[in-house]
């Protein structure tokens, strides 16, 4: 699927993303931000400056109950983003494939890796004009697709926080069959016992603007997923 997107200004969202995002968290605006642990990534994210403090519960149930997930750099894609920008060989000159993409901020750390191609996937077709604004305020460019591109040839496949939906668990042996290496970032599960993935990473981060998130959420575990 290619989306459309109008030219825009560099200060100034396009119209449908600023839009959508009224309706799930109306008198909150986008803004352009770095998150914290990938300050070399521009995102459009939920205006960190008009937040004063973390969501009210109010707030944090609208985001939930009509999901803006890409106006929001979850703790899972900065971990696993931040970890391919300090190791670029695990994507270069690869065919990268991004599940749940979300904002775009692990397909944009592929992409300045110098991935010889990357994909972003995500069933929020919101979310793929998100990936597109924000692969172009970052200079990259990045595929979009709303369902599983199973036909094409991947070389890495990345997921960062797609788990709080258990469904997704079965997404984890497609994973390895479509590509020799699998790259997977959670906070919710803390026992993966999938076969082929090994964890070899943790690290302790927090959802970007702030949705003050359980601390119990707040720990990200990084696997390989191998054939
Ligand atoms: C919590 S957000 C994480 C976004 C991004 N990876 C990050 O870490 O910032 C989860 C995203 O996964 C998408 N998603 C969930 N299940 C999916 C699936 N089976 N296939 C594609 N996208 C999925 C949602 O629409 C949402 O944009």
């Amino acid at each position: 699927m290619r989306i459309q997107m109008q030219k825009k200004n560099d200060d100034k969202a396009v119209p449908e993303l600023q839009a959508a995002f009224q309706m799930a968290l109306p008198g909150k605006l986008l803004a352009l931000d770095r998150p914290p642990l990938v300050p070399e990534i521009r995102l459009w994210l939920v205006d960190a400056a008009l937040m004063n403090g973390p969501l009210t519960h109010e707030e944090a149930q609208a985001v939930v109950a009509e999901p803006a997930y890409w106006s929001f750099c979850w703790a899972s894609g900065q971990v696993l983003a931040r970890w391919i920008l300090d190791h670029p060989e695990a994507v270069k000159g690869r065919r990268v494939l991004d599940v749940g993409s979300g904002s775009g901020v692990v397909a944009i750390a592929a992409a300045l890796c110098g991935a010889l191609e990357v994909i972003a996937c995500d069933v929020d077709p919101l979310a793929l004009l998100a990936v597109q604004s924000n692969a172009e305020a970052n200079g990259v460019e990045i595929g979009v697709r709303e369902t599983l591109p199973e036909a094409d040839q991947h070389d890495v496949i990345c997921a960062a926080d797609i788990l709080y939906d258990r469904d997704n668990l079965s997404l984890l042996d497609r994973f390895r069959q479509l590509a020799p290496a699998v790259l997977l970032a959670d906070s919710r599960v803390r026992n993966l016992t999938s076969p082929g993935y090994t964890q070899f990473m943790s690290q302790d981060a927090i959802t970007w603007p702030d949705l003050d998130e359980l601390k119990e959420f707040r720990t990200v575990r990084l696997f390989k997923g191998e054939r």
